[in-house]
């Protein structure tokens, strides 16, 4: 019988860490697995998972891909729980439970041209769709990805950024970082200005974003100028998401959780939560 808790969802099952990449500085990918191979459960992109430590746990954007053999989490140090994760060692054991969220309508935009527009560790979950557009490519018209980051050094992924999408079929990747550095050949400005910049005309596409909630604020307002009407645009509130199971209401907005009713939402479903995400 597998030991990993895969038929009681509340309760954690047990993985892992079988291999540690630096992203940048401050953010660091975690790949986990069952000790008898595999994993507790799949996830489709945009969906989460809970991730236990003895210092607590939290709620982390997995990563979507082709096969059960593992699972990636890509979290960044910002509090006492990332930073007991930033401290763990390959062979470490951790307690995971999952998925949560309701995730990307990745089949709803078939067909579609996409723009992702990222900031910072927000690539993380837009990850996960562009995954699944590449592995389904046909599914997918053209893809324009746009990607920022304070700097140079806190760009996540480059490896796909520079190297892997921008050989994808009919795809075009957009980088750009806050301020002018040295080494740095290419656009510098913030994420909504390139956006305005670059002006992708909206007809027949989705654009999806996640960031910094200011980021997310901006982009919003751009795409609007742009012609992009509510449905056509997409936005994950992951950030926001805490127990997961719509129990201790600290993500509630307006009488949406953002746990259970989302954390994906179109532009239309916003419109009509107060103003408080
Ligand atoms: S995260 Fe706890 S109620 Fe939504």
């Amino acid at each position: 019988m597998c030991s990993c808790n895969c038929e009681q969802p509340l309760v954690p099952s047990i993985v892992e860490v079988i291999d540690i990449v630096d992203e940048t500085p401050d953010v660091r990918s975690f790949y986990v697995k069952c000790s008898e191979g595999g994993v507790p459960y799949s996830v489709q992109p945009g969906q989460c998972s809970m991730l236990s430590l003895p210092a607590g746990e939290g709620m982390f954007s997995c990563t979507w891909q082709e096969g059960n053999e593992y699972q990636h989490y890509a979290i960044k140090k910002v509090g006492l729980l990332t930073e007991e994760l930033h401290s763990i060692e390959i062979g470490q054991k951790l307690g995971i439970r999952g998925p949560y969220g309701n995730g990307f309508p990745v089949e709803a935009c078939k067909g579609k041209d996409m723009l992702f527009i990222a900031g910072g560790i927000g690539l993380a979950p837009l990850r996960s769709f562009i995954k699944y557009c590449f592995k389904h490519r046909d599914d997918y018209g053209k893809i324009d990805i746009l990607y920022g980051s304070r700097s140079y050094a806190d760009l996540c992924f480059k490896d796909e950024l520079f190297n892997l999408w921008p050989q994808e079929k009919n795809t075009q990747v957009y980088v750009t970082i806050d301020n002018a550095e040295p080494e740095w050949d290419g656009h510098v400005g913030f994420v909504p200005s390139y956006l305005e910049e670059l002006n992708p005309n909206p007809n027949g596409k989705i654009a999806v974003t996640c960031g910094p909630p200011i980021m997310i604020k901006f982009v919003l307002q751009s795409l609007e100028k742009m012609g992009y009407i509510d449905d056509q645009v997409i936005t994950t509130l992951e950030m926001r998401m805490k127990c997961g199971i719509g129990k201790c209401g600290r993500c509630n907005v307006g009488s949406q959780y953002i746990c259970v009713d989302g954390p994906v939402f179109t532009r239309t479903q916003l419109r009509q939560l107060p103003q408080e995400w």
